[in-house]
């Protein structure tokens, strides 16, 4: 069994590496940019024989197919792509990194001459708008309306997907994080609560510059999560939500004084549009297909995120914000 992770070098790449180093499985990393330093922040990995590091665009159809080819991968977790405000400010160069990355994923797993699995990241950005929907949660059921290029990207990945199955039986499963959280999320319209984590643990003023409610997910659940859906036998092309706690951003800032007090309310500020995106999702679909999806609770997430921003920091290896 030999792993490749696309996009490792980001914040979710990490930290699904991480973890699938720790259960001792040999991981290929692909990544346009040869940057081990977030794993670095989360674990003693860096150097591991057990892993390989090649680095390119996943665009380039050629080498992603010759990686799997002859790689001897049977695994893939595809993770890289750019984000919503990439893709909003230069949707040709979004799109073709985004969807006809992910088309090189599928067609790589489809040429490579033996099976292989593929589990990918997309986005509650399929979503639309709140009001778009009314006040429920929404299931795999319901339709996307995505309201970004970002979004649309992701729906055109998961209609591929299914494509792949019903004509070449490529097994594969998409999830759709909302807001992930914890140390290595330095990237994105939503990485703000993270860096008012860390904006506390530095002792500097922050604003997160998004407000409204948001579903914030645990960077540690949502790796597991993948490792968990890519060593599952599920047949078939799925598509399932994630979900994780769901909190205001005023809130929020209220949690961190709670965890720092007289630190956080000195610190932190919020103010900014909502993201567009509806945050009411139901998530027991992906529960009942692969069993052990971990749910850490906010509270605990914040704290394990703030300790390790405190250790790092008194280690001397905490960047300043940006
Ligand atoms: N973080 C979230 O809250 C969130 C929410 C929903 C979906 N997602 C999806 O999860 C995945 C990982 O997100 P993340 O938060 O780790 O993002 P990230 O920006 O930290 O990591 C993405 C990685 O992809 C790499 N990449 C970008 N363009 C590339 C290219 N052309 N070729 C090769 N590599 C390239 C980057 O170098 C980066 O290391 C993405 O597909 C993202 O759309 C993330």
């Amino acid at each position: 069994m030999r792993v490749l992770v696309t996009g490792s070098s980001g914040c979710i790449g990490a930290w699904t590496v991480k973890q699938l180093l720790d259960r001792g499985f040999d991981v290929l990393c692909y990544d346009q940019e040869a940057d081990l330093s977030r794993l670095g922040l989360i674990s003693g990995h860096v150097g591991s024989k057990q892993l390989e590091v090649q680095t390119g665009a996943i665009e380039d159809t050629t080498r992603v197919k010759a990686l799997v080819k002859d790689g001897g991968v049977t695994h893939i977790l595809h993770l890289a792509a750019v984000l919503m405000p990439f893709c909003q400010a230069q949707p040709v160069q979004g799109g073709l990194i985004d969807v006809i990355g992910t088309l090189n994923v599928f067609e790589a797993a489809r040429d490579a001459g033996r099976a292989v699995r593929v589990v990918y990241a997309s986005s509650s950005a399929v979503w639309g708008p709140e009001d778009a929907y009314g006040d429920r949660p929404l299931s795999e059921k319901d339709s996307p309306l995505p309201g970004t290029h970002y979004g649309v990207f992701k729906q055109a990945n998961e209609g591929n997907a299914r494509i792949f199955y019903t004509a070449n039986s490529i097994s594969s499963i998409g999830l759709r994080p909302w807001t992930v959280y914890g140390v290595g999320r330095d990237r994105g319209l939503t990485a703000d609560p993270t860096l008012a984590m860390k904006a506390v643990a530095l002792g500097v003023p922050f604003q997160i510059r998004v407000s409204g409610h948001m579903d914030l997910q645990y960077v540690e659940d949502v790796a597991e999560t993948f490792v968990r859906c890519v060593l599952s036998d599920v047949a078939g092309a799925h598509v399932f939500n994630l979900v994780g706690s769901i909190v205001e951003m005023n809130a929020l800032a209220g949690l961190l004084e709670k965890h720092r007090p007289g630190v956080a309310a000195r610190l932190i500020t919020v103010s900014g549009p909502q993201v567009p995106v509806s945050y009411k999702m139901d998530g027991s679909a992906l529960h009942a297909a692969v069993p052990g999806i971990p749910q850490t609770p906010l509270e605990d997430g914040i704290r394990q995120t703030l300790d390790r921003f405190d250790r790092l920091r008194a280690e001397g290896r905490l960047a300043p914000l940006a």
